[in-house]
């Protein structure tokens, strides 16, 4: 009996699926394997010369030593705001409708806790980003998952949501360009989502991380851009993916005031803001021309355009990303999600990441990232034509 058990919400948590791979990864570059890994999210290339620059410039001025301001600088917010003029020609009041945060996660972690109460429901993508499911369970919500199916172009099928879900779900949480897929909604995607909203009077909390991750100048949208959207509609962004800026943890929330202004509650009681500094640096990276997300773009297209006739050359058959820098790839026959990242680790030496670790719809697939130089990725499938599968 441990002195200090764990409350019943960390118990309750989901096995860390990683753990396994983590301790083989240990194990294979114990030996000296030279490892590539294809496993992280995490841009490889540094942030942009400017945004550090003028970090350093913010960094000096006393005025950002204090404590910031719980919803972001005006200029912040103004800049945010003016940034999702320009690129989805969507109008927000910057006092009301744009919150800043401390990386796009955060906000989301933080949504459920203003809007969701014990037994309530939340309605959730499945594969997805772990925080939609967490957060839920922390705000004493109850997850019902809804599968992404490649059939489906990795869309939930709204109709199939049992009424007895739905009379209880308060939040339906959405990503497009969509991780761990790659997918990209469309128009008629969102009026539809907007009309089941409406009709179940739900909350449509849309994780837009990877908005600007985009391939063949398709330019994804924002469903802030359909009329009406704004009544239920809360889009989370970041500038991690945008600019190349993980570490830094800086994004917002944008949308419906009175949800903007619940999420702003849950936060000034648990955190006290963004750097100013960081938000200095943020609004110069938000008030930069196309040329800075051109190039970051550029840079994963070159890459995704090497990987994916690659795998197809090795008898795979890869999900073409539409945006995002990831590669859903479903396991050859006899392979699980988790044995297929196994075999790729223990004979070729690459980190992919199981399917399965994004929820029970992700078993059958393993996802691979474009954030390692071309000449690695070139290596990789070298690897892969060697040792089979
Ligand atoms: C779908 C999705 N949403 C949100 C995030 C969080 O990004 P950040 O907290 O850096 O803004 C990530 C990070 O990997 C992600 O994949």
């Amino acid at each position: 009996m441990s002195r200090f058990p764990l409350s019943a919400r960390i118990r309750a948590l989901p096995p860390y699926l990683f753990a396994e791979l983590d301790r083989k990864k240990q194990e294979v570059r114990a030996r000296g394997v030279d490892i590539i890994d294809l496993g992280v999210g995490d841009p490889d290339r540094p942030t942009p010369k400017f945004i550090v620059e003028r970090m350093k410039k913010e960094a000096a001025v006393p005025a950002n030593h204090r404590y910031p301001s719980y919803e972001g600088l005006p200029e912040f917010r103004d800049a945010a705001a003016k940034w999702y003029r320009r690129r989805f020609g969507v109008s927000l009041d910057p006092s009301t409708e744009v919150v800043a945060l401390i990386g796009s996660k955060e906000g989301i972690a933080h949504f459920p806790l203003a809007f969701v109460n014990p037994g309530d429901t939340v309605l959730v993508p499945d594969p997805g980003y772990p925080v939609y499911h967490i957060a839920t369970m922390f705000a004493g919500g109850r997850s019902h998952f809804l599968p992404l199916r490649r059939e489906n172009g990795f869309l939930p099928d709204l109709d199939a949501i049992p009424p007895s879900v739905l009379a209880k779900a308060k939040i339906l949480f959405l990503n497009y360009p969509n991780n761990p897929t790659s997918a990209v909604a469309g128009r008629k995607f969102y009026r539809k989502v907007l009309r089941f909203a409406q009709e179940h009077d739900l909350i449509v909390a849309h994780d837009v991380a990877y908005t600007e991750v985009y391939f063949d100048g398709e330019r994804p949208m924002s469903i802030l851009e359909l009329p009406g959207a704004k009544k239920r509609c809360i889009e989370f962004h970041s500038l991690s993916k945008t600019y190349n800026m993980t570490g830094w943890r800086i994004g917002f929330a944008v949308g419906n005031a009175e949800l903007v202004a619940g999420l702003g509650k849950v936060k000034t009681n648990v955190d006290s803001g963004v750097f100013q500094a960081v938000q200095g640096a943020g609004i110069a990276a938000l008030e930069s021309g196309d040329e800075v997300t051109d190039a970051i773009r550029k840079t994963y297209q070159e890459r995704r355009d090497l990987l994916l006739p690659g795998l197809r050359a090795l008898g795979l058959d890869p999900v073409l990303p539409r945006a995002t820098f990831y590669v859903w790839i479903p396991v050859p026959k006899g392979y699980t999600s988790a044995s297929f990242c196994a075999h790729l680790l223990e004979k070729a030496g690459i980190v992919t990441t199981p399917g399965s670790g994004f929820g029970r719809s992700g078993e059958g697939y393993i996802r691979m990232a474009l954030t390692k130089e071309k000449g690695r990725i070139r290596e990789a499938l070298s690897r892969i034509r060697k040792v089979g599968f």
